[in-house]
């Protein structure tokens, strides 16, 4: 929005309202418009699972309401995300989120989340509030740009320690021990304060 604003008042004075017209933008604009579809909804994944036997994951979910739909339109798994915080300021973190739609999930599909895991305690503290699996996005391109293939796999292997160094130091000797017990949220502060 701001970027518009400013385009505008760089113009010279001159400038013919045509040629504002045919201004596409800068080149990530002009690609976002021309791959993103506004008219997609939620009846286009019964039309997704008509044309394939793969499992489909729905993402970019971050309520209760959204995960409830999302399985209603046969949705073989969730992942809550907020696109790495790129697409829209002030979407809540990822991780603050998890528990209500776990909750509403209530097992049915495996619950994925991403966004913001730097850490072998962030995987540590997604898994303990119900998640089956994390993914990384900026983490593995960091790398990559770093140190190409070894720079990813060396990623993979800093999270891969981290998170067992945790899980040895919370008395998980295994994935499935990690438990809702081993995490204390904002919302279980507030709730011991009542
Ligand atoms: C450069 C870049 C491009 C991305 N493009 C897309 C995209 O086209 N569609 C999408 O669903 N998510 C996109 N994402 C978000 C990632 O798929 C992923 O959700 C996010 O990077 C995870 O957060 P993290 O980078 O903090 O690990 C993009 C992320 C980055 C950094």
């Amino acid at each position: 929005m701001w970027s518009g604003c400013f385009r505008f008042l760089l113009l010279p004075f001159k400038t013919h309202r045509s040629e504002l017209l045919q201004d596409k933008g800068s080149n990530l604009e002009a690609y976002a418009n021309e791959t993103m579809d506004p008219s997609l909804c939620w009846r286009d994944i019964a039309w997704l699972k008509s044309i394939t036997n793969l499992p489909i994951l729905i993402k970019g979910i971050l309520t209760r309401e959204d995960a409830i739909k999302a399985i209603e339109v046969g949705a073989a798994g969730i992942i809550v995300s907020n696109h790495g915080a790129r697409q829209l300021d002030y979407t809540p973190a990822t991780i603050s989120v998890l528990e209500e739609v776990v909750q509403a999930v209530g097992r049915r599909v495996p619950v994925l989340l991403d966004g913001g895991v730097r850490r072998g305690t962030d995987v540590f503290k997604a898994l303990a509030l119900g998640a089956q699996a994390v993914l990384v996005g900026r983490p593995v391109i960091y790398g990559l740009a770093a140190k190409g293939e070894a720079g990813v796999r060396k990623v993979m292997q800093m999270l891969k320690d981290e998170l067992e160094l945790t899980m040895a130091l919370a008395g998980c000797p295994s994935v499935e021990d990690i438990s809702r017990s081993h995490v204390r949220t904002d919302r279980d502060r507030l709730q011991s304060m009542l």
